[in-house]
């Protein structure tokens, strides 16, 4: 099974099920360990702000939101590591928080942990600017490609060193709203698939 366009195709390497299943499992596993937050709790915190890193995190964030059992905020981040005057590991913030998040809960939501930069940025952000507490789950860990350390609290799966797309990944835009997660394999004929 796979998507092709002639120049190379997409090879599953997490099928649909298999996410649907880890998603459910993360989503239940940060429902008890943030059960507090289900009722307003005495110092006034408010409720968990999941933030979401644009564009790859949203389907995995939507997916996880929709079955996470807790009363959330929502907001969003956007960075890119590329563009002029930037040097490797410098990140530069495009879209920034509408929220503040002094003496919040923050979940910070990703498709993928890569080399690292981009995580410990946002990460070492928000607790510079006094989140109560700050955690990371992210869907995928390419932990051989790891440059930076990163601590991911609540792991999807942790996956080789390949060029993946789909599930919010993309190569150039295309494949982001793959269900799956696959690795892109340039050169291989086209494999007839019904999605
Ligand atoms: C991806 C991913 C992370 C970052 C991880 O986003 O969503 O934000 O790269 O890479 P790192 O660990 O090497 O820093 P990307 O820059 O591709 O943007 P996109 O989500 O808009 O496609």
């Amino acid at each position: 099974m796979g998507m092709g366009n002639g120049n190379g195709r997409v090879r599953v390497l997490i099928p649909e099920e298999s996410i649907d299943r880890r998603v459910a499992e993360l989503a239940e596993q940060i429902a008890r360990d943030y059960r507090e937050c289900r009722e307003a709790p005495p110092d006034g915190r408010g409720p968990l702000t999941c933030v979401g890193v644009l564009k790859g995190s949203v389907f995995f964030l939507v997916d996880l939101l929709k079955r996470l059992e807790l009363p959330v905020a929502v907001d969003f981040f956007q960075a890119s590591s590329y563009g002029e005057g930037t040097s490797p590991g410098e990140v530069r913030i495009k879209k920034d928080l509408d929220l503040a998040i002094r003496g919040r809960d923050v979940l910070l939501v990703e498709d993928i942990v890569d080399t690292g930069h981009t995580l410990n940025t946002i990460l070492s952000l928000l607790r510079m600017r006094g989140a109560a507490s700050v955690r990371l789950c992210a869907l995928l860990d390419k932990a051989e490609a790891r440059q930076v350390e990163v601590q991911i609290d609540y792991c999807g799966f942790t996956i080789p060193n390949e060029f993946v797309v789909g599930y919010g990944l993309d190569m150039g835009e295309r494949f982001r709203n793959l269900r799956y997660v696959g690795v892109w394999e340039p050169g291989q004929p086209e494999v007839p698939s019904p999605s």
